[in-house]
């Protein structure tokens, strides 16, 4: 295929011209890069199974990972879905348009290729402003995995959906960087009390505020191998770095003296190693490829940031990476949750 047509433009001033062109390319069976304020997403029509497959064919995904159907207009859920419970209602109204997706009964116009051969359907309608306007100009049913090669971290910027997937799709539009740079918080609410299949950035406690009772698939933090995540894309090793990481937990001091020590113990062997830490406590280390990731303070811009960290580590010789934990008062349980998974659960705690 030829490489993919790259158009930019921003939620304050849309190309009406372009929109309508990238809704053109997914009604035919085509695929689009474009911007949601989580990351990256890539779009085919959620209801063509053809499409879907390209999809899957794109990414390089198993083909027994569904993927989300975004809508644009909640008149348009009724369709996809059998039914809309109540709790799923009221967590709409508070988080939707937003980065939350629920997973419903699935209706009989959702092919299964779409959901992986589930009977459920994960759906999202976001907030962003070239998405939504995407969604309509596409018909309004538009399937979206972030747009990452299987196993690459999300992309938080065009140039990722680029180096990705720049040859494989029809159209990437450039919205610039993300908002929020993790993936949408995922609710299962075809259970009573619903229940958290991926953490994001509407946590737990902003989800109980609304419905009372939310639990958390207990698949996420256990270390039994046996009692595995329900969602099904939350089972891989994604958002693999290519040098092996290492997350390290305890006192500031206590870990920036570890991750140095082993940072000297490596480069003496030859090793180049890389290290991720908070602007806080930067001036701990003094050797290393060291990369801040934001504050602590500002726990946001440590979400906005992860995946393009971890990108640029892919660029680089190394062979390992040290890092900071950043259990954050409100995301700090989705950052922790992509770091772990990044780091195949490879943690060290100091203390
Ligand atoms: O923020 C996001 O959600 C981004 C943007 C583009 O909207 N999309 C995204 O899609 O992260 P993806 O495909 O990378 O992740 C979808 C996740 C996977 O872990 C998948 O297993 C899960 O949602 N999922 C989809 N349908 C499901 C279902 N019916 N039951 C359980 N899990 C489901
Ligand atoms: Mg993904």
């Amino acid at each position: 295929m030829m490489k993919a047509k790259v158009v930019k433009m921003s939620e304050e001033e849309l190309d009406l011209a372009a929109l309508q062109e990238a809704g053109e390319i997914l009604r035919r069976g085509g695929l689009v890069g474009f911007p949601t304020e989580t990351v990256y997403g890539l779009g085919g029509n959620a209801l063509d199974p053809s499409a879907s497959r390209k999809i899957y064919a794109a990414k390089g995904r198993p083909s027994d990972n569904p993927l989300i159907i975004h809508i644009a207009d909640m008149d348009d859920l009724p369709y996809i879905v059998k039914n809309i419970p109540e709790k799923a209602a009221w967590l709409a109204e508070a988080f939707w348009p937003g980065p939350l997706t629920m997973i419903f009964e699935k209706s009989d116009v959702v092919p299964y290729e779409t959901t992986g051969g589930l009977d459920t359907v994960a759906v999202r309608f976001p907030s962003h402003k070239i998405a939504k306007e995407m969604i309509l100009a596409g018909g309004g049913y538009v399937a979206a995995p972030s747009a990452n090669t299987s196993g690459r971290p999300s992309p938080t910027e065009a140039k990722h959906v680029e180096e990705d997937l720049g040859e494989e799709i029809d159209m990437i539009i450039d919205g610039g960087r993300v908002d929020i740079g993790l993936e949408s918080t995922i609710v299962d609410c075809t259970v009573d009390p619903p229940v958290i299949l991926r953490p994001g950035y509407v946590n737990q406690e902003m989800l109980e505020k609304v419905i009372n009772r939310v639990e958390m698939d207990p698949g996420l933090t256990s270390e039994n191998e046996k009692v595995r995540p329900k969602a099904p894309g939350m089972r891989y090793r994604h958002y693999a770095p290519k040098a092996k990481l290492v997350l390290v937990d305890g006192d500031d001091t206590a870990v920036a003296a570890y991750i140095s020590a082993e940072v000297r113990k490596k480069e003496a062997e030859g090793q180049q190693v890389g290290i991720i830490c908070a602007d806080e406590t930067r001036e701990l280390y003094t050797e290393g490829l060291i990369r801040c990731i934001g504050r602590r303070q500002k726990e946001e811009e440590i979400a906005q940031r992860l995946y393009a960290v971890l990108r640029d580590f892919d660029e680089e010789d190394i062979s390992f990476i040290y890092s900071e934990t950043f259990n954050t008062p409100k995301i700090g349980t989705a950052i922790m949750n992509r770091l772990n998974k990044a780091a195949g659960h490879e943690i060290i705690y100091l203390s």
